[in-house]
């Protein structure tokens, strides 16, 4: 089977990162969740107290890049790769309120962006990977031999996110999941450096009424045509 490179980006909670791991795995190719990514750089902005009142201080951001370790580990109990900071299992901790309401924000910065894209970059370099995020399209694996661009109707997407939420036992309402996700769609589209957009030649996917099963049959159906 011909390892090609799959690009999967939308908006938040379309469940970009569900579809991504399930196609990657039917295809036997390595999976990049590059949001866990940015996740974990916020994460490690907040333990390192960096933001302040709300705030972030920037420059100290940018600067500790550089003792910064993330790599990805497979983890048994949530039958997926997890990241980790400097060796620490963080999966539970980025996938939070917290880090949720400042991770747009981190992604701002250029510096961030390139320290990660480098790294996400080198793993592409591979192929046989399925990578989701905001700007693999368009970024990272410009010339991926498929895109693919995910999409839901927000009201579905904000039940899904809650939902998922209260599984894991999470306290938030679903006011409060629908704001966030509104809140991290509109800056990851308007930011100035690399912004979330659908590339000309990806192919959108809209689950809003897709079981997971339909759209794991159709992403695997286009990825076949190309390989
Ligand atoms: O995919 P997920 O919702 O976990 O991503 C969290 C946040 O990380 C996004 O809202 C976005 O701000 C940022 N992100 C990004 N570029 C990517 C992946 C995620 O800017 N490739």
């Amino acid at each position: 089977m011909k390892g090609i490179r799959i690009a999967v980006d939308g908006y938040s909670s379309t469940g970009k990162s569900t579809m991504a791991r399930q196609l990657a795995a039917a295809l036997n190719f390595r999976y990049i969740d590059t949001g866990a990514m940015y996740r974990a750089v916020t994460y490690w902005a907040l333990e390192q107290g960096y933001f302040q009142s709300g705030s972030l201080d920037k420059a100290k951001l940018i600067t500790s890049l550089s003792r910064l370790n993330l790599d990805f580990q497979f983890s048994e109990s949530e039958g997926k790769p997890v990241i980790h900071v400097n060796g620490r299992a963080v999966e539970r901790e980025i996938r939070g309120a917290e880090v949720a309401s400042k991770v747009s924000i981190v992604a701002q910065i250029s510096e961030v962006r390139r320290f990660l894209v480098k790294q996400q970059q080198a793993i592409a370099e591979a192929g046989s990977v399925v990578m989701d995020g905001r700007d693999i399209a368009s970024v990272v694996m410009p010339d991926a031999e498929l895109k693919i661009f995910m999409t839901a109707d927000p009201k579905v997407r904000a039940q899904r996110r809650f939902a998922e939420l209260q599984s894991k036992g999470m306290e938030m309402t679903l006011e409060e999941v629908a704001k966030n996700l509104e809140e991290r769609d509109y800056l990851d589209t308007h930011r100035e450096d690399s912004p979330l957009i659908q590339t000309e030649d990806a192919l959108v996917l809209d689950n809003t009424n897709l079981g997971m099963e339909e759209q794991l049959n159709l992403a695997l159906g286009w990825a076949k045509e190309r390989q």
